[in-house]
C-alpha cells in the first residue's frame, strides 16, 4: 500500500498558502534588514555589484556592447601608457639639497597586491631598520617636498594592519615622502565613530609634530594598486581610492569622498574638520565633503586610473548602520559651524609608539 504523504492540515485551506507566504515574506525581510543594519559594507557591495551587472546588460541589449568596448579600450590604453611612459630617466640624477621629485624611475605603476596573512612581527622585522620608531621615515637623498601624517582609524582589524603596511611603506618609500603613520584606535564596543577618531587624531599628530602640510585619511582595509598614485599634497584635497575592486573598480558616486582621501592641514582646519555626530557606519565622509564643497575647494582624483584599491574581505568585523545619518546629512551645513574641531571634547588617550606606527588609544562614548 502506497503511503501517501499528509500535508499540514492549515494547507489544505487556501488561506493558509497566504499566511505561509506572508511569513516567508516576513522573514526574508527581516533577514535582508538585518543583514544591511549588521553588514553595510557588505551591502553596499552588493548593491553595486548589482548595478554594474545591470549596466552591462543594457549595453548588450541596447548597444551591442559598443559603450564596454569603448570604456575597456580606454581602460587598456590609459593604463598601458601609463606603464611604459618611464617618469624619469634610470639614470637621473638629483642632489641631496634639491626638493625629490614626483615621480621617480621606481614608481612603475600596478604593484603586486599579496593578501596572505602575517603576523605584525615580521613586517616590523622588515621595515624596521629602514622607519623610525614610531612610524616616521624621510628621505635623505633629496629634500622631501611634503610632510604627510596618515591617520588610520582602527578597531579589532589586527590582520589587516600588517598587510597594509607591506604595501603602503615600499610605495611611500619610492614617493620620497616624509611621513608619519597614526593609528587611531577605538576601544570598547560602543558604537564606532571614525570621524571623531580622525578629529582627534588630527588635534594629537599636531601635538606630536606641528608641521604636517597635509593629512591622509586612510581605511586599514584598503590596498593601493598602483605606486603611481602620489600621496603628497599636491591636488588637495583628493580622493586617492577612486575605483575599489568590490565595487567592480568603479567611483561609488560622483560626491564618494571616502576610503582614502586627503586634505592639507589648512583645509583641514578651515572646514572645522570632520563631525562628531556620526556614531556607527556611513555619513561620516558625505558630511565631510559637504564641508569640503561648501568651503569652495574641488577634490581631485589620481589621473590614469592610478587611484585603485583591494579591499581586504577577511575579518572584516562590520560597524552597524548609522541609520540617522540621511537626516544628519540634510544639515550638513548649518552644523558645521558648531560641531567639528572646535567642539572636540575626548578623555586623555593612551599614547605608544611602536616600530612602524604611533597609537593614539581611548573610549568613545556616544553620551560624551
Ligand atoms: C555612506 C558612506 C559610504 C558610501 C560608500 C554611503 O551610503 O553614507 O559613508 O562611504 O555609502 O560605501
Amino acid at each position: 500500500m502506497v503511503r501517501r504523504y499528509k500535508y499540514p492540515k492549515f494547507l489544505s485551506r487556501p488561506r493558509g498558502y497566504v499566511v505561509l507566504l506572508l511569513l516567508s515574506f516576513l522573514c526574508t525581510m527581516y533577514s535582508m534588514l538585518h543583514f544591511i543594519y549588521y553588514k553595510p559594507g557588505r551591502a553596499n557591495a552588493l548593491l553595486y555589484r548589482y548595478q554594474a551587472m545591470q549596466e552591462t546588460v543594457i549595453d548588450y541589449v541596447y548597444y551591442g556592447g559598443i559603450r564596454r568596448q569603448k570604456w575597456q579600450l580606454k581602460q587598456g590604453l590609459a593604463s598601458t601608457a601609463a606603464q611604459t611612459i618611464p617618469y624619469l630617466p634610470l639614470n637621473y640624477n638629483y642632489s641631496n639639497f634639491d626638493v625629490c621629485p614626483e615621480k621617480f624611475p621606481e614608481m612603475k605603476g600596478q604593484i603586486y597586491v599579496n593578501m596572505t596573512e602575517i603576523p605584525l612581527s615580521e613586517v616590523n622585522t622588515n621595515f624596521s631598520h629602514i622607519i623610525q620608531h614610531g612610524g616616521s621615515w624621510e628621505p635623505h637623498d633629496c629634500i622631501a617636498a611634503w610632510n604627510v601624517a596618515f591617520l588610520i582609524p582602527f578597531r579589532n582589524r589586527y590582520e589587516h594592519l600588517p598587510i597594509l603596511f607591506r604595501h603602503l611603506l615600499p610605495m611611500l618609500i619610492k614617493q620620497r615622502i616624509k611621513f608619519s603613520i597614526f593609528v587611531i584606535n577605538q576601544e570598547g564596543d560602543d558604537l564606532f565613530n571614525r570621524a571623531l577618531l580622525l578629529n582627534i587624531g588630527f588635534v594629537e599628530a599636531m601635538k606630536i609634530d606641528h608641521s604636517f602640510d597635509c593629512f591622509v585619511f586612510h581605511d586599514v582595509d584598503h590596498i593601493p594598486e598602483n605606486d603611481r598614485n602620489y600621496y603628497g599634497c599636491t591636488g588637495m584635497p583628493c580622493l586617492f581610492a577612486e575605483q575599489l575592486d568590490i565595487h567592480g573598480y568603479r567611483l561609488e558616486y560622483e560626491d564618494f569622498f571616502g576610503g582614502v582621501n586627503g586634505v592639507t592641514t589648512q583645509q583641514f582646519k578651515n572646514v572645522n574638520g570632520f563631525s562628531n555626530q556620526f556614531w556607527g557606519w556611513g555619513g561620516e565622509d558625505d558630511d565631510f565633503y559637504t564641508r569640503i564643497r561648501h568651503y569652495g575647494y574641488n577634490v581631485s582624483r589620481p589621473p590614469n586610473n592610478y587611484g585603485k584599491y583591494q579591499s581586504i574581505v577577511n575579518h572584516h568585523t562590520q560597524e552597524r548602520q548609522y541609520l540617522g545619518r540621511f537626516s544628519r546629512l540634510k544639515h550638513s551645513v548649518e552644523q558645521n559651524f558648531i560641531d567639528g574641531l572646535n567642539s572636540l571634547h575626548y578623555n586623555k588617550p593612551t599614547i605608544r609608539h611602536y616600530p612602524l606606527f604611533t597609537n593614539i588609544s581611548l573610549k568613545l562614548r556616544p553620551d560624551g
